[in-house]
């Protein structure tokens, strides 16, 4: 028998920045080919927002859709969790900016920093607040803007992010089964040095030194981290599927964290789901961190992949190292 879900997502949104960047940019620039990157990555393409394109922009592009989705409005929000590492500013939280610009006056408003499994934390936050009953309609996002915290000029790491944002509505859930049946979270702290932005924190706050070094940048060991992602990942997708109470044979969809196609083939083979009932849109988007799943599930619904009651398996890793997995009926 699987697990009563105590809370759903009623509506989902996602935004992207227009502007494309291709790989064959880097190839301008950049000691990398259009050819390394598809083989190592899967990825073609990434969304790269300007300056006067603020997280908190697309932030509310994503809501408003998932606002509309669910049938509220922003006044009708109880509160606002925003997974993000790159926040437009490191004071108030972005989500604050959020609340502002939809007009959700009063709604709780803060920030998570889990890295990519942001959304995932966010979504098991507002679960548990709904579970309490403190709150009725919560808007969990993640979104990022990582091409502010991306060197450049470091191959290794460069053609790897994209801008995205993505929203969801989470509200308690109904008699019909629909919901979220599972989360799992984790996070090995121990491994923090191998995905980390070193300079500009409160430990090495901003100097012209941080500046020349460029260790205000993301800096990655990506053998490390990739040995890591795979393992994790199966680890955590066989925990939500025995906590939710149902088998990989059940899911229709694996939506798993869009990194690297290599590591979601990998992850996929571990969790014993075929590639054909798994998401993939690492090639549009690169690794969008905290967005990525949801810009997967919103791609899914619009192929027609995702239809009421279909059951999703949810997983994601990153910096920390956090994980996280979910299932869903959706
Ligand atoms: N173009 C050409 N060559 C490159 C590039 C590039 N863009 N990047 C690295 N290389 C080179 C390396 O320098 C290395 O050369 P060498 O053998 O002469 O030293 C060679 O390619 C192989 O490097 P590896 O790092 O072993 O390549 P790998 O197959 O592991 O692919 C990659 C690298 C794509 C970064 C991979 O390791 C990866 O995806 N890692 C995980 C990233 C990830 O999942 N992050 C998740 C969390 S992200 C977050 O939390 C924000």
């Amino acid at each position: 028998m699987s697990a009563r879900p105590v809370a759903a997502i009623t509506g989902l949104g996602t935004a992207v920045p227009p502007r494309v960047m291709t790989n064959a940019e880097f190839e301008k620039y950049l000691d990398t080919s259009d050819q390394w990157i598809q083989e190592r990555t899967g990825i073609r393409e990434r969304r790269i927002a300007t300056p006067d394109q603020s997280l908190a922009a697309m932030c509310q592009e994503a809501s408003q859709r998932a606002l509309t989705r669910a049938g509220l409005s922003a006044d009708q929000l109880d509160a606002i969790i925003l997974g993000t590492v790159t926040p437009d500013r490191r004071l108030p939280a972005t989500a604050c900016d959020l609340q502002a610009l939809l007009g959700a006056r009063g709604a709780a408003a803060f920030d998570i920093a889990a890295a990519c499994p942001g959304w995932v934390y966010a979504l098991a936050i507002a679960e548990g607040l709904i579970a309490s009953g403190r709150f009725k309609k919560v808007l969990a996002l993640g979104a990022e803007k990582l091409s502010t915290v991306t060197d450049w000029n470091d191959r290794g790491t460069a053609v790897l992010f994209g801008d995205g944002a993505g929203a969801c509505i989470v509200q308690p859930a109904g008699e019909d089964g629909r919901g979220i049946l599972s989360v799992v979270l984790g996070a090995d702290g121990k491994l923090a040095d191998l995905l980390y932005i070193p300079g500009g924190g409160a430990s090495d706050p901003v100097s012209q030194k941080v500046v020349d070094e460029r260790s205000h940048y993301i800096k990655m060991a990506g053998r490390e981290v990739f040995k890591a992602a795979v393992h994790t990942m199966a680890k955590a997708c066989e925990q939500a599927l025995t906590k939710a109470g149902v088998s990989a044979q059940e899911i229709d969809l694996l939506i798993p964290h869009q990194a690297n196609l290599r590591i979601i083939e990998a992850t996929a083979k571990h969790a014993n789901v075929p590639m054909s009932k798994v998401m993939v849109n690492v090639d549009r988007y690169g690794n969008t961190s905290a967005a990525s799943i949801q810009l997967a599930i919103d791609q899914a619904l619009e192929e027609g992949r995702i239809k009421p009651g279909s059951l999703l398996l949810l997983v994601t890793f990153g910096a920390g190292f956090t994980w996280g997995s979910a299932v869903i009926r959706w």
